[in-house]
């Protein structure tokens, strides 16, 4: 009987959760023409459109298609256009070249994911053990997408020197300079780090294990748009002292002198955020910077990066869903610090770790085993979650990664030394 209640509670909270999940995607394009969420600006990034679609073709495919007898797909031509990168799949369209798809239409995809979403809920509650968990992937897959279908809608707006504000900022209120960073001792020893067994969690978060820690402190909270002026006008971009050799090459020849999107305007620094241009706020966090700048500044600030460890380890007794993250209703950029040292929301932040298995890691077996295990090569991990992250979306030990010279998603930098 309990057995039955419980099973029944769960099975409801999975169709509320997927709800909720797929009701924020569709929110969050609701701005946006069939044009805007057609163009894709660079090769990393993909249309809003893919990724509406993308992210039903996840649920259509490893759900309603391996696990609801005499489904049929919505339209046999889409795995080909939508499958992202799971060589299991099949064959698929060249990423690059996401943004040349004009059909299907914004209002076709839209009914794409009604098709998925009709198919799914009705199935849900029949569906196996397995095949939930499955959902539940869904879930923060799609929550993963919504924050890049946000940092590729502004890379795509920045393009266009209309300078389109998209979501409303905050009404500006004048905050406070934080104070000067005050520095956190912490755990020296061996420490547990990796997701426990409560809750979700991506693969590449676990095994749980032990790690060392040697004597360090970490910054209370990020650097600051005024100190990352300070960085460039002490020379910091054309020093090649504080530079990594493949960072001074990065810099080099991609011209690089200020984070993404930054403009100087008539003597003053500008930066364009989802909310438009605007005077830069000295008071909030450096955001948009890659890996080598976060290492440059770094050691500019005869400082280091915090390792992941070091990071989680300090984290873990902070709340993940408090902070600046993202809601149904914007506004969407990162926020002066509150006051109190805060690890989660705001801006990610560049760790010196590589991303790479923790000891006893294996990938899933089938295509959900390619989900991150084969991306275990040349990139860091980032820590925290940013104001376009879903709030719930992450937690102490959640590892996000990008190369080194990636700067659009809202990357930032905390500082950590030894001690
Ligand atoms: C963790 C953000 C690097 O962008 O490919 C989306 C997230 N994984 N679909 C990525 C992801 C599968 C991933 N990042
Ligand atoms: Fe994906």
């Amino acid at each position: 009987m309990r057995t039955d209640v419980s099973l029944s509670v769960r099975e409801s909270s999975l169709s509320s959760r997927y709800r909720q999940v797929r009701d924020l995607s569709v929110a969050l394009v609701r701005p946006l023409s069939d044009a805007d969420a057609t163009v894709q600006s660079m090769d990393d990034a993909s249309p809003a459109k893919w990724h509406l679609a993308h992210t039903s073709w996840f649920f259509e495919t490893f759900v309603l298609r391996d696990f609801v007898a005499g489904y049929r797909l919505h339209d046999d031509r889409f795995p080909f256009l939508f499958n992202s990168y799971y060589e299991a799949e099949g064959q698929r369209h060249a990423r690059p070249r996401r943004g040349m798809l004009t059909r299907p239409t914004l209002d076709e995809v839209l009914a794409y994911r009604a098709a998925v979403d009709a198919a799914l809920l009705t199935a849900l509650p029949d569906l196996p053990a397995s095949a939930q968990a499955l959902v539940e992937l869904g879930c923060h897959h799609e929550e993963q997408h919504q924050e890049l279908l946000l940092t590729d809608i502004l890379h795509l707006f920045a393009q266009n020197s209309l300078q389109a504000a998209i979501w409303p900022g905050d009404p500006k209120v004048p905050v406070a300079m934080p104070g000067p960073i005050q520095w956190i001792e912490g755990a020296t020893g061996p420490v547990e780090i990796g997701a426990t067994a409560d809750g979700f969690a991506f693969d590449c978060e676990g095994p749980l294990h032990a790690t060392l820690l040697h004597p360090h402190a970490l910054a209370d909270r990020t650097v600051t748009n005024g100190e990352w002026a300070a960085f460039i006008a002490d020379g910091g971009y054309a020093d090649p002292r504080h530079w990594l050799s493949d960072g001074w090459a990065w810099v080099k020849a991609e011209g690089v002198a200020a984070p993404l999107y930054w403009e100087r305007q008539a003597g003053v620094w500008t930066r364009f955020g989802l909310d438009g241009r605007r005077p830069l706020d000295p008071a909030a966090p450096v955001t948009h910077v890659s890996f080598f700048e976060a290492d440059a500044y770094a050691s500019w600030a005869g400082a280091r990066l915090p390792t992941e460890a070091e990071w989680e380890a300090a984290a873990s007794s902070h709340d993940p869903r408090a902070g600046n993250l993202l809601d149904a209703a914007g506004p969407i950029e990162p926020r002066p610090a509150a006051g109190g040292p805060a690890f989660f929301g705001d801006v990610w932040e560049w760790t010196g770790s590589a991303y790479r298995p923790y000891p006893g890691f294996r990938a899933a077996e089938g295509a959900v085993g390619e989900y991150n295990g084969k991306f275990m090569s040349g990139q860091f991990v980032l820590r925290g979650g940013s104001c376009a992250t879903p709030r719930g979306h992450v937690r102490a030990s959640y590892r996000n990664f990008f190369y080194p010279h990636q700067r659009w998603q809202f990357t930032g930098v905390r500082l950590a030394r030894d001690l």
